[in-house]
């Protein structure tokens, strides 16, 4: 199955990867439905919803407070590694994320779609315009207020009940839509519209290979290489910097 995957890279014309809250998992981050996972805990309605945030923007806060701290030193995995060398290798291999935590542009790759976009940067909530970055002045203080007109600062992440930055997401449906290979890895292909990106793929003929440990929403058929094991095993392989995990 690997040597398939390997062979499948090596001949794909355009290849597009795609990637989620378990691609970060070796890094130190922690998933959302995973084990352990952060909505096994915590409340995605109000800590992760623009309800939520309107209701109660401190507990918000303080929950991005807290995910910042566990992102301070993180750094990219031999996974993460093993990707930006595959975008050197094909030339051009766009990364599509559902992740916010910036470690594919850490990682040193390029053409990175953040669809949820970034928890590493913080805007108006009354969108005046003003945009920072997180700085730890602005996550010392409960509750954040825009310099410029004294509205309320929130992350520049992507809440539920919101829609996703549109030329980011069209264009990574026009890639999916588009691309020969698709690499999934590390998400549990649940939270659309993003899930519905390796479907778009299949539609339109293309073969996926899926990294994930346990089995997804991702149909079995001969277009799915389903690889059970963790990204940082077997991305190295598959980019072949490595022989044997
Ligand atoms: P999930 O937490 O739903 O899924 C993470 C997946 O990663 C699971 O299927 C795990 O089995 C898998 N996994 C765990 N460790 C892994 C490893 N070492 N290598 C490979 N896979 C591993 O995360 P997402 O699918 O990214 O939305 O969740 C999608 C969205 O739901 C997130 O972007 C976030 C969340 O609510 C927003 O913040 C808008």
């Amino acid at each position: 199955m690997i040597n398939r995957a390997i062979e499948l890279i090596r001949k794909s014309k355009k290849p597009v990867i795609f990637t989620g809250a378990g691609m970060s998992r070796e890094s130190g981050m922690r998933t959302f439905r995973g084990e352990d996972g952060l909505w096994k805990k915590y409340s995605p309605e109000k800590l992760s919803s623009i309800s939520g945030l309107k209701a109660d923007p401190e507990a918000v806060w303080n929950w991005y407070r807290m995910r910042l701290m566990t992102a301070k030193g993180v750094v990219p995995h031999a996974g993460y590694r093993a990707l930006t060398h595959l975008q050197s290798v094909k030339g051009h291999l766009p990364v599509i994320t559902q992740n916010v935590d910036g470690l594919h542009r850490l990682a040193g790759q390029t053409d990175v779609l953040e669809i949820h976009g970034s928890m590493r940067t913080a805007s108006c909530m009354d969108k005046c315009g003003f945009s920072t970055e997180l700085t730890s002045e602005i996550q010392k203080n409960s509750l954040p207020v825009c310099p410029d007109c004294g509205a309320i600062l929130r992350p520049d992440i992507v809440l539920f009940g919101e829609a996703l930055p549109a030329e980011i997401i069209s264009r990574s449906y026009e890639l999916a839509e588009n691309c020969d290979l698709l690499i999934v890895i590390g998400t549990s292909v649940q939270v659309w519209p993003a899930a519905g990106i390796p479907f778009a793929a299949l539609e339109n003929r293309a073969t996926i290979i899926e990294i994930n440990p346990v089995q997804t929403e991702l149909p079995h058929s001969d277009n799915v290489i389903s690889i059970r094991r963790k990204a940082g095993e077997i991305l190295p392989l598959l980019a072949g910097l490595k022989e044997k995990i």
